[in-house]
């Protein structure tokens, strides 16, 4: 039977990478992003890849328009084996500057956690009804470590690291798993919004889209590098201790990536 995986954020970056990945592995790829033309480029990649792609523009905030594109994706598919939620935004702004705008949670939240979870409803019950189903949240490193001026955006991932766990522990005895990806820094248009990071090295999106590859077929609870394990591991022990010790070395890292920009300038 063919292998059907939904990629939400596919136009661009990790996604787009994973979804020609998993083309040429000879998955049946279903592209979801807001960008037609870019979702089309992306298609075609896959194509070439000699897989199977199917374009559905999507903005993932909109209920109604999200309902549209599970139905469509169904009635085209017949069934979906992986969900992967990879859609999202950042906000890279300190708490002291943000005590006026309650909207960066509300957007931030509004992506990459409430459409996330809106989307794995809504494929919920045809999953449930094969007695199985696998769905992937892309997350961050950085809610393994602790780092400073991302509040909004780490929260929004926290969030739905916590509904994962919350879905494999009430829905792993009917077939449902879940993988949580906790990427370290990768090269696309996210990052590359903070001019500070050209200067930062980087995972390519190549390796990361690998990573979202892992999580589709071996399905995993967790991908994850080796340093955020045992930060994990690390601040599951000593919280305070950690995120004390480690800000001050991030300010310094920004510190140090300001002057090596200004000299590449
Ligand atoms: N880059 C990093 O350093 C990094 C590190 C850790 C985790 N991540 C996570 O990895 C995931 C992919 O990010 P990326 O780095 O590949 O960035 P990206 O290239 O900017 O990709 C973001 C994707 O999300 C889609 N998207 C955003 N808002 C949407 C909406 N309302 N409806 C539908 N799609 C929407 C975008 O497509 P459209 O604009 O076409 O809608 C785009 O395809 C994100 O969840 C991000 O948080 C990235």
């Amino acid at each position: 039977m063919t292998r059907v995986v939904v990629i939400t954020g596919s136009s661009s970056g990790i996604g787009a990478e994973a979804a020609v990945q998993l083309g040429r592995r000879g998955w049946t790829v279903c592209l979801l992003a807001r960008r037609a033309d870019e979702l089309d480029v992306v298609a075609a990649r896959v194509r070439a890849a000699g897989g199977t792609a199917s374009v559905h523009a999507v903005d993932l905030t909109d209920e109604t328009a999200t309902q549209a594109v599970v139905d469509q994706v169904l009635a085209e598919h017949g069934h979906v084996d992986v969900l992967v939620n990879n859609a999202g935004r950042s906000i890279r702004r300190s708490i002291s500057d943000s005590l006026d705008r309650l909207h960066d949670h509300e957007r931030v939240m509004a992506i990459n956690y409430l459409a996330a979870v809106r989307l794995t409803h809504a494929f919920l019950p045809a999953m449930l009804e094969r007695g199985q189903g696998h769905v992937v949240f892309s997350s961050t490193l950085s809610t393994q470590v602790p780092v400073p001026l991302f509040s909004a955006y780490l929260a929004s991932k926290s969030a739905l690291e916590s509904y994962a766990r919350s879905l494999l522990a009430e829905l792993g005895h009917r077939g449902i798993t879940t993988t949580v990806v906790y990427f370290p820094m990768v090269r696309t248009e996210m990052s590359g919004a903070t001019s500070i990071y050209a200067a930062m090295p980087m995972m390519t999106s190549a390796k990361a889209g690998a990573w979202l590859v892992k999580a589709t077929e071996d399905r995993p609870s967790r991908v994850t590098s080796l340093g955020g394990a045992i930060g994990q591991a690390g601040m599951s022990v000593l919280p305070g201790v950690l995120t004390k010790a480690i800000a001050p070395q991030v300010r310094r890292m920004d510190k140090r990536l300001q002057r090596k920009v200004r000299k590449q300038e």
